[in-house]
């Protein structure tokens, strides 16, 4: 089961558009997927027009069940929704000991899934902490911009911090360069720069693309929506190269218990 956090705490970068393009286009190629919002914007729930009822928010603060909250959308496509009362979480959370755990602790039950996706929100609270923690690997979109570049170098110092700090091994496995204009000079400026640095990360750029902004009023995937798409093209690309990495993945949890019992 590979757990991947799609984070970045810089605002609107592509996050959610990665997160629900990535988790539909992954269950469409036969990978059970459960997509977790951990944001009070709800915009998972929004954008796949689903009607919120137990939530992340019972989950990690109401001690509601993972299974209460788990919905089903389509066929290999669970998610468990946020909405607003998560802006309450951060500041209930610290009240408690061991606090960044807590998503960890309550995921243990949740088995099953190819793929866990969370869709992290614009920050570096304790709610997106406890995300880091849980997950195995990160996927930073960023967009192909001068800002963009600097929220990066920010977000992958934060990932060292989490991991020294609470003794965890979170992977950047994947740098996406999202909302890229080739014709403009300081996106392709700033792709050949993230090229040059994180090559062996770097998926292939996702384009701006008008398509991707008009999906969600439709509460539909870009796959489901336009299918032809440069989105749906650029989406399915990172998919195909996500299940590339499966190898690899697979390869890291084998590794694990095989290296405990030879010590
Ligand atoms: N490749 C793209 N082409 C055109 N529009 C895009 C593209 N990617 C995202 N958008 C649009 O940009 C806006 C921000 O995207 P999104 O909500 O995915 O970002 P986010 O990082 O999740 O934002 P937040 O930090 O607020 O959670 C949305 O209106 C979305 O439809
Ligand atoms: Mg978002």
């Amino acid at each position: 089961m590979r757990k991947i956090c799609v984070i970045n705490q810089k605002g609107g970068v592509g996050k959610t558009t990665t997160a629900v393009n990535l988790a539909a286009g992954l269950s469409r190629n036969d990978r059970r997927v459960l997509l977790i919002d951990m944001d009070a914007q709800g915009n998972v729930a929004v954008s796949l027009h689903h009607e919120v009822e137990k939530d992340i928010y019972d989950m990690l603060i109401d001690n509601a069940d993972p299974g209460e909250c788990i919905r089903n959308l389509a066929k290999n496509f669970d998610i468990i929704p946020s909405k607003e009362t998560l802006t309450k979480a951060d500041a209930l959370l610290s009240k408690k000991g061991n606090a960044q755990f807590t998503l960890s602790e309550k995921m243990k039950k949740v088995k099953g899934y190819d793929y866990i996706i969370i869709d992290a929100s614009p920050s570096l609270s304790i709610l997106n902490q406890n995300a880091l923690i849980y997950c195995d690997e990160a996927f930073i979109p960023v967009p192909t911009d001068y800002l963009g570049y600097h929220a990066l170098k920010k977000i992958m110092e934060a990932i060292v911090t989490i991991n020294h700090t609470f003794g965890t091994s979170t992977k950047i496995t994947k740098i996406i360069p999202t909302l890229h204009d080739k014709r403009n000079k300081i996106c392709r400026e700033s792709l050949d720069k993230m090229r040059n640095e994180f090559y062996d990360m770097l998926s292939e750029p996702i384009r701006v693309n008008s398509k991707l902004k008009e999906a969600p009023k439709y509460g539909k995937s870009i796959f489901s929506y336009d299918n032809s798409s440069r989105g749906a093209k650029d989406y399915m690309k990172l998919v195909k190269s996500v299940i590339n990495d499966e190898k690899g993945a697979r390869s890291v949890e084998i590794a694990g218990p095989a290296r405990a019992m030879a010590s």
